[in-house]
């Protein structure tokens, strides 16, 4: 193990003594534990408030390293794994005995995804245990994109944070399940429907889970930063809200009447990839700024505007 850097070292040596630790991934930063350890499993609860019938993700370094938590594969699973893995996608798979209930918020099922990022992926190969990792933020808010994100919010609360940059994808993994021989797409993310069905053909997609306990953090609102926001057209919404101190977060423009630094352009060349990198930055940037309203608009709904429409419309349910 000489080979390894040091910070993996203090990483790996952290988590074998069931400490958390944040992780790099290429949507969002982890909060991680050692999945077949409840008690460590229990801390990532403490820490994000997260309530526990909201199930983790799970992350191993490769599909073989699967045989060692999961019951079966299914096919289409197999086929998208090698087509994705390493990469933005979640699949929901039968579980073993070994990870542990909490994990799963007592599901027979287990979230499972090959994480695309150099320092994890080492990390992932040089301990013999998987990593339960949600979204390393409080529960219900903005996800991080980068360590100082974590550190701000989750600093004071975990021993180490592994900065491997800013994630090169920026909005968590599509989510993907297999019931009843039925590929469904649980959760749009950075794995495109269009790309998936490149591979599998056509998918069903059921996102609106608040009546089913199978995918309890698809919570309507979710992804909320702490100021009111708002989706439309923003030149009138701008008007209707004269009154207010506003922020915008747009597409590609910037508008007229508004504070230039009360505004954050997702990307000026209308790139839906470089939108999502910079969704979750922008919206911890305007939330910051003590507004009394954040101001947006929808992306076109294809691609990745599909996710990051989605994370728009859970963050402007307000949270009473
Ligand atoms: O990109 C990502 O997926 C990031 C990085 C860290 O990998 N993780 C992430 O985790 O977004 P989290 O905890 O914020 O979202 C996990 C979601 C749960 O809220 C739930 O909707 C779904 O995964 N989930 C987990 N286990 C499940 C299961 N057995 N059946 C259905 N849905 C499940
Ligand atoms: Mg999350």
């Amino acid at each position: 193990m000489a080979s390894i850097e040091k910070d993996i070292r203090t990483a790996i040596d952290l988590l074998t003594q069931s400490e958390l630790v944040a992780i790099p991934t290429e949507t969002v930063y982890g909060l991680a534990g050692n999945a077949f350890d409840a008690h460590a499993v229990a801390k990532i609860f403490e820490v994000k408030d997260r309530p526990t019938f909201d199930p983790l993700i799970v992350h191993t370094s490769s599909m073989d390293r699967l045989m060692d938590f999961v019951g079966e594969i299914p096919p289409n699973a197999q086929k998208l794994g090698r087509h994705f893995w390493p990469g933005p996608l979640t699949m929901i798979m039968k579980k073993m005995p070994v990870i542990p209930d909490l994990v799963s918020a007592g599901l027979p099922t287990v979230a499972v995804r090959v994480p695309n990022h150099p320092l994890t992926l080492q990390l992932l190969k040089n301990i013999d245990f998987p990593l339960a990792a949600p979204s390393a933020n409080p529960f219900g808010y903005i996800s991080p994109t980068t360590a100082d994100h974590v550190n701000e919010q989750l600093g004071a609360k975990i021993k180490y944070i592994l900065d491997g940059g800013s994630c090169r994808v920026g909005i968590e993994s599509t989510i993907v399940s297999f019931e009843n021989d039925e590929t469904t797409v649980l959760r749009l993310g950075g794995c495109k429907i269009e790309d998936i069905e490149s591979v599998i053909g056509k998918v069903k997609i059921n996102l609106h889970n608040s009546s089913n306990p199978a995918a309890p953090g698809m919570l309507e609102s979710h992804y909320a930063p702490e100021v009111p926001l708002v989706i439309g057209n923003i030149d009138n919404l701008v008007k209707e809200n004269s009154d207010k101190k506003v922020g915008i977060l747009s597409f590609y423009k910037e508008f007229r009447n508004v504070k230039p630094e009360h505004q954050f352009v997702l990307s000026g060349e209308a790139d839906l990839e470089v939108a999502a990198t910079r969704l979750f930055t922008g919206l911890r940037y305007l939330d910051a700024l003590n507004l009394q309203l954040i101001i947006t608009e929808y992306l076109p709904d294809e691609g990745l505007g599909r996710a990051i429409n989605d994370r728009l419309t859970r963050a402007e349910i307000k949270r009473s």
